[in-house]
C-alpha cells in the first residue's frame, strides 16, 4: 500500500512505500497519476535508481522529451538530462541554471509537458539546511481565486508562449554563459498559443495556464490590455496561499504536474556548493494526442 502524506501547504504530498527501481504496476501507475492530479507535486523519498530505471519509470507517463539543444545528457540515454552546477576539468557537466524563474515546462511547445521527474543525487547544504529548493504554485487554486469578471473576459482566449523570453531573461543574470539563440534555434522554437484556461486532463478541473517565464501576449487583446492583464496574472498566481516549497534530500524523486502548477528553481547556492540531479521530461501526448 502506498503511504501518502499531504503537505500542509497549497499543494504537494510525500509518497512512501513505492520502490521506483521496480517496474510500475498498472494499478500503481493509476494511483500515482491520480495523486499527481490531486496534489500537483509528489516526493518519493529514499530512492536508489540507475538512469535507466529513472527513464523506465518516467516513460510510463508519456513520451519523453529529447531536448535537442541540450548537450547535458546521460551517456547513451538522450532522454535523461543532467541538471548540475558541477564541473569536471573546468567544463560544466550539466545545465546549471535550469528553471531559475517562475515558469511551467514546455508551455512554449505545441505538445506541452505533462510531468517532470527529477532524481536528486547531490543537494547543496549550508549550516545544515538544504539549498536549491524547488518552489511551486497551484494553478487550479489560482484559477478559482480569479475575479469573476476576469474569468469571463479571458474565457476562450489564448496566450502566446515564447521559449526565447525565458532564454533572454536567463542571459541577463550575472555570470550567465548562455549565448543568444541563433536564427535556426529560434526558427525551431517559434512561439505557440494555448488556451488561457486549460481543463486538467486528470481532474477535469479548470486551471490557469499562464506563466511569467514564457507567456508574452494574450492574442485576442490589444497589446496594452494584454500587458496589463498578464502582469496582473503573474502577480495573482504567486500568492502565498497557492505555494509549496520543496526542500530536497538526497534520494528524493520529485515529480510534478506541469499543467496544474508552475515552478521556480531557487538559485541560493554557489558554484562550490554542488547540486546534481537527473531529469526526465514527460510530454502530455497521452492526454492531447491530436497535438502530437
Ligand atoms: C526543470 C526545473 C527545477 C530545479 O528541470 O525544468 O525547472 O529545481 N528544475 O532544478
Ligand atoms: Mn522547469
Amino acid at each position: 500500500m502506498l503511504n501518502v502524506t499531504p503537505s500542509d501547504q497549497g499543494l504537494g504530498a510525500k509518497v512512501e512505500n513505492l520502490d521506483l527501481s521496480q517496474p510500475l504496476t498498472q494499478e500503481n501507475y493509476k494511483k500515482v497519476e491520480g495523486l499527481l492530479g490531486q496534489y500537483g507535486v509528489l516526493c518519493f523519498p529514499k530512492q536508489n535508481l540507475t538512469a535507466l530505471q529513472l527513464r523506465d519509470f518516467s516513460s510510463k507517463f508519456g513520451t519523453l522529451e529529447i531536448n535537442v539543444a541540450n548537450v547535458y545528457q546521460e551517456p547513451g540515454l538522450p532522454d535523461v538530462m543532467i541538471l548540475s552546477n558541477k564541473r569536471v576539468d573546468g567544463k560544466p557537466i550539466g545545465l546549471g541554471d535550469a528553471g531559475q524563474d517562475w515558469h511551467t515546462d514546455m508551455s512554449y511547445s505545441k505538445m506541452i509537458a505533462f510531468t517532470n521527474v527529477l532524481y536528486g543525487i547531490e543537494i547543496p547544504h549550508r549550516n545544515g539546511q538544504p539549498l536549491g529548493n524547488t518552489e511551486f504554485s497551484n494553478m487550479r487554486a489560482a484559477y478559482l481565486a480569479l475575479p469573476e469578471e476576469l474569468k469571463q473576459k479571458l474565457e476562450g482566449k489564448t496566450i502566446l508562449h515564447d521559449f526565447n523570453k525565458f532564454w533572454e531573461n536567463m542571459r541577463k543574470q550575472p555570470g550567465s554563459t548562455r549565448a543568444p539563440l541563433t536564427e535556426a534555434q529560434r526558427k525551431a522554437k517559434p512561439p505557440v498559443s494555448h488556451p488561457v484556461f486549460l481543463t486538467h486532463p486528470i481532474t477535469g478541473e479548470k486551471v490557469l495556464y499562464a506563466n511569467p517565464g514564457y507567456s508574452i501576449q494574450i492574442n485576442e487583446l490589444p497589446k496594452e490590455d494584454s500587458d496589463e492583464i498578464l502582469n496582473f496574472l503573474f502577480e495573482h498566481q504567486l500568492q502565498p496561499q497557492f505555494r509549496y516549497s520543496h526542500r530536497w534530500t538526497e534520494g528524493d524523486v520529485l515529480m510534478w504536474d506541469n499543467i496544474g502548477t508552475i515552478h521556480n528553481a531557487v538559485a541560493d547556492y554557489k558554484p562550490d556548493e554542488p547540486r546534481f540531479i537527473k531529469r526526465c521530461q514527460v510530454m502530455a501526448d497521452r492526454y492531447f494526442p491530436q497535438a502530437a
